[in-house]
């Protein structure tokens, strides 16, 4: 089974609640992969590296070690790191081309930025465009931490039985209007070959918001 995970604050609090003994005892550690679907780069132990934080919170206590997959920022740069994930990426599913019958992530989670972006896709970007490659550099952030990237594509990051989008507090209100308006961002072009699901809360949810 492959999970792919993601940065940001957002899903912070749901890794604390896989580290509670409820969840925990229910996830068969052994079986599970854990790849991230997007990464600052910076060093692994840095507090803004994505695969760091679910380290620190849940994995690294957990999972064994041979099954997380963090894309490597020890490299000489992102082109490297991005070139070293796909490889690997590549390896565990065992094809260099996805087959959209057989998806490579079984769980793909996504969160939303204030300028719509997802992963680190960014609004206008090139790599928001490349359907060849499956990781790719993101040389400089729109927004912060303005730190290189390295990010799934929208092929690969699609390319799973479930992607979760989770999106909440006040703060994701107006990205969220936008998003549901159905405005051409990278959250809207990011579709699971399988289901896409949004979790939102109360206080991201526009106040006049009667259902999609
Ligand atoms: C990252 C993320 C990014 C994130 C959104 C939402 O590396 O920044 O993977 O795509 O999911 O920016 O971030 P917040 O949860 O911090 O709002």
């Amino acid at each position: 089974m492959a999970i792919c995970l993601t940065g940001g604050s957002s899903p912070k609090q749901l890794y604390q609640l896989l580290a509670t003994d409820g969840y925990r005892s229910r996830i068969p550690w052994d079986r599970v992969h854990w790849f991230i679907g997007d990464e600052r780069f910076v060093p692994a132990d840095d507090p803004l590296n994505n695969m760091g934080t679910a380290r620190r919170i849940f994995l690294d206590s957990y999972a064994p070690a041979s099954n997380i997959h963090p894309i490597p920022t020890d490299t000489a740069n992102p082109q490297e790191a991005a070139r070293r994930y796909e490889n690997k990426l590549q390896s565990f599913y065992g094809a260099d081309r996805l087959d959209s019958t057989r998806p490579l992530f079984d769980v793909v989670l996504m969160g939303v930025g204030p300028d719509g972006h997802t992963a680190s896709l960014f609004p206008n970007y090139p790599a928001l465009e490349n359907t060849d490659r499956w990781v790719v550099e993101v040389p400089t952030a729109h927004v912060e931490p303005f730190v290189p990237r390295v990010t799934l594509t929208l092929p690969a990051l699609g390319s799973c039985r479930e992607m979760l989008f989770e999106v909440s507090g006040s703060d994701k209100r107006a990205i969220l209007t936008r998003v549901l308006d159905g405005e051409d961002l990278p959250a809207n072009r990011a579709h699971s070959t399988g289901e896409t699901i949004w979790l939102v809360d109360k206080a991201a949810l526009p106040e006049n918001f009667r259902g999609r």
